[in-house]
């Protein structure tokens, strides 16, 4: 170490008396600069191609190829970059080849999926966004941020911000959910947990927004599949969640796999130059995904590896996951011209200055503490939160004659179904160092609660995805013995995530034979799901007294939905995304255009309108719906005029009581329609919420400013700006309920 740092100094002091620069501020972004230049100065070719290679150990396996020679790259300073690779010993013993073995002793960067957590695992990052609590998902993503540097890393794939419109696509777990405005809150808050205040805290991580972009709009939802749309589409929806990251300074951007409209994003000089770079702003540095640039050949925009490593570095990517393309390609085609030696110096200075913001020159064992590797992993208090968050991403989805909480004077109860004692399901995909055996089932989250005091049944009943009814019978004759159910359903957690997509997104295997041979019995039965993605339920809908979605709620997830089951929580989450009745809707969103013909709601079949001969066009829980154990009543909307110039600010209000018997928090939302524009416009957008605690009995007022600019959209010219005209302002509990009001913009 120490030989590093005088090393370091040496250079810089070289670097500093020939340019005869003079000391600036450590804050002033041009000393990494200088110092990253100063290096760069010294390095070979080979060096630098090195610099923008990174390779996956075999630590474990997120994508389809795999080399086993990690190390020996490491050695001949070709690979600059490792993922996968974690713990102190690991990560020093990788690191010290780099600094200790090779000319230059260039720190190696140690990237890691942390998605949503590193040991402690939380919720899914669909469920957390159910919360609607920023706040939350950011302490969420500083604990993920701990850990991870407690186990040697210093940057993770995350966050994953595409916005998800079409439930057969497994990656939809990953995201936030369907709606723009609220995914660029969620990832900005991400961004600020994983990065903090300072690059070179010891517990900050380097964050890296993907995939970039639209790659969570894929024809049939079928995963990789191509991505085609408008420019207008584009930039209205699926753009905006990545600029709020790079806004929030994150410090790397990974590439999509798709393509968009003919061009894939690894490739996309328009996209990842043109409009990150030179339009955002971003200095970060660029990274693909697993291979895309090989990629580039299966999708026909390149003969061979040279030309798909040559197009993607012309384009603006900096580094190449796994695909050995830079390695094996660039010294050719930097020699031959094909690539300039400056833009790989490019590419090579923002992966340097990267590593001097994260403090690695100085001390590239700073992650390397087996004393934080021991104290600040899985602390009480962060699966305490844990179990906290898995509680507050609960939605409930519905509760006849208040059939939960679970009341008190039951004397036994039988947990039923496939999930009811799985530990490894709790974690979902992306779990990255999660154990699960450390995993708090369902059976054993209510065992902890009420265990000592009610008398426990169990049986699986059925498998999650097979065709086996031999358990049923025996399933319901303990239901038949218990006073209550809990009836465990879903999906497994590798049905969802990546390579991950269902054609079929009902309730898969005989499950619905076991829930209707359940609720049969006539006992008080609730279902608790478990799914990494929105379901068509609707006969369960239509069969069970109550349902709670608990997606994968990660290390905590038995004791917190326990918690909400028996009524220690009340139940506040709302969908984020839309649950369509069948896949045949999809896809099918809150935030849609009304059509030249839309639907009478009194007569929905009517001939000639923009509807279906065999379902509804509503779907079955719209986007921001969630119920309580308590009931909340909305008053009429308030605004402070109904005519407002440009320069005004619209303020709106409701009161609303809590009717009902016991305090709850409400997810109050507010809705925008712009009547008439220069082009269509949805028939609501999310503009504002609040997440209100209201005791019993009691009424609080709700207010929310929004500014005229806030009503902007991209004309058909693509300027971004507002209009004048008549709006509809709606107040409510979910995006298909509430009040409204006009108001004139002048
Ligand atoms: C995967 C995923 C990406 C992940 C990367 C590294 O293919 O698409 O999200 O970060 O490879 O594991």
């Amino acid at each position: 170490m120490i030989r590093i740092k005088k090393f370091t100094a040496l250079l810089l002091g070289a670097f500093l008396l020939l340019t005869g620069c003079k000391e600036q501020s450590l804050s002033d972004i041009s000393i990494y600069e200088n110092k990253a230049d100063s290096i760069l100065k010294l390095m070979t070719l080979d060096e630098k191609i090195g610099q923008v290679s990174l390779f996956t150990s075999d630590w474990s396996t997120t994508g389809p190829s795999m080399r086993k020679d990690y190390i020996d790259l490491i050695k001949q300073g070709k690979a600059g970059n490792i993922f996968n690779a974690y713990t102190v010993d690991y990560v020093r013993e990788l690191q010290r080849f780099a600094v200790e073995e090779t000319r230059l002793h260039i720190p190696l960067l140690f990237g890691y999926d942390v998605i949503h957590g590193h040991r402690t695992i939380f919720p899914i990052p669909l469920g957390q966004a159910s919360s609607w609590d920023t706040a939350a998902i950011e302490k969420a993503e500083r604990i993920a941020a701990t850990e991870a540097t407690a186990e040697g890393l210093n940057w993770t794939f995350a966050p994953m911000v595409d916005l998800a419109r079409d439930p057969r696509w497994g990656r939809v777990m990953e995201g936030a959910g369907e709606d723009t405005w609220l995914a660029g809150l969620i990832a900005a808050a991400r961004v600020r947990g994983f990065q903090g205040l300072d690059l070179s805290d010891k517990r900050s991580v380097l964050a890296c927004v993907k995939h970039f972009a639209a790659y969570g709009a894929p024809q049939g939802g079928r995963d990789y599949h191509t991505v085609d749309m408008s420019e207008r589409s584009l930039y209205e929806w699926y753009l905006p969640p990545y600029k709020a990251a790079v806004d929030a300074g994150v410090a790397s951007v990974m590439t999509s796999f798709n393509e968009i409209a003919g061009v894939p994003s690894t490739s996309n000089k328009w996209l990842l130059t043109d409009l990150l770079r030179n339009d955002w702003k971003f200095k970060g540095f660029i990274v693909t995904d697993y291979s895309s640039i090989n990629e580039l050949i299966n999708h026909g925009v390149a003969r061979d590896l040279s030309e798909a490593a040559s197009i993607s570095i012309n384009a603006g990517v900096d580094m190449d996951m796994q695909g050995s393309a830079f390695i094996s390609q660039l010294s050719d085609l930097v020699k031959s011209g094909k690539v300039t030696e400056e833009t790989l110096d490019n590419a090579v200075k923002r992966i340097l200055i990267a590593k001097y913001k994260l403090g690695l020159f100085d001390d590239p064992y700073k992650n390397c503490d087996k004393k934080r590797e021991t104290e600040e992993i899985m602390t009480p208090e962060f699966l305490a939160f844990a179990r906290e968050f898995v509680a507050k991403s609960c939605v409930l989805l519905k509760n006849e004659n208040k059939i939960l909480p679970v009341p008190e004077n039951i004397r036994s109860i039988a947990v039923i179904g496939p999930l009811a004692d799985s530990k490894p399901d709790m974690l979902g995909f992306w779990s990255a160092a999660g154990q699960w055996e450390k995993c708090v089932s369902l059976l054993e989250g209510i065992r902890n609660r009420v265990g000592g005091s009610v008398n426990i049944l169990t049986a699986k009943g059925c498998n999650v995805n097979d065709e086996n009814t031999e358990g049923i019978d025996q399933a319901v004759s303990l239901a038949r013995r218990s006073d209550y159910v809990i009836l465990a359903l879903g999906e497994s957690s590798m049905m969802s995530g990546e390579a991950s997509s269902r054609t079929d997104i009902s309730l898969p295997g005989v499950q619905l034979r076991l829930a209707e041979a359940i609720i049969k019995t006539g006992k008080p039965v609730a279902v608790v799901l478990f799914n990494g993605r929105p379901l068509a339920i609707p006969e369960l809908d239509k069969l069970a007294p109550a349902i709670l979605e608990t997606w994968f709620g990660g290390t905590q997830a038995g004791n917190g939905i326990a918690d909400v089951l028996f009524g220690d929580v009340n139940p506040s989450g709302k969908l984020t995304m839309t649950f369509p009745r069948n896949a045949g809707q999809v896809p099918i969103f809150y935030n849609s255009k009304n059509t030249g013909r839309p639907i009478n709601p009194q007569n929905p079949y009517e001939k000639y309108k923009s509807n279906y001969l065999d379902s509804p066009n509503t779907p079955l829980y719209p986007f921001g719906y969630g119920l309580s154990y308590t009931s909340f009543k909305y008053s009429g909307i308030t605004l402070n005029k109904t005519e407002f110039q440009k320069d005004d600010q619209i303020i709106v209000s409701v009161e609303i009581t809590n009717t009902g018997d016991r305090d709850g928090e409400e997810i109050v939302q507010l809705y925008v329609r712009d009547l008439v524009g220069d082009v269509t416009r949805p028939v609501k957008e999310l503009k504002g919420f609040r997440k209100v605690m209201i005791e019993k009995g009691n009424t609080v007022n709700v207010a929310f400013t929004i500014s005229p600019a806030d009503l902007s959209y991209y004309h058909k010219d693509m300027s971004f700006t507002f209009d004048p005209g008549e709006f509809e302002l709606f107040i409510g509990p979910n995006s298909s309920e509430g009040n409204s009001v006009s108001f004139l913009l002048l």
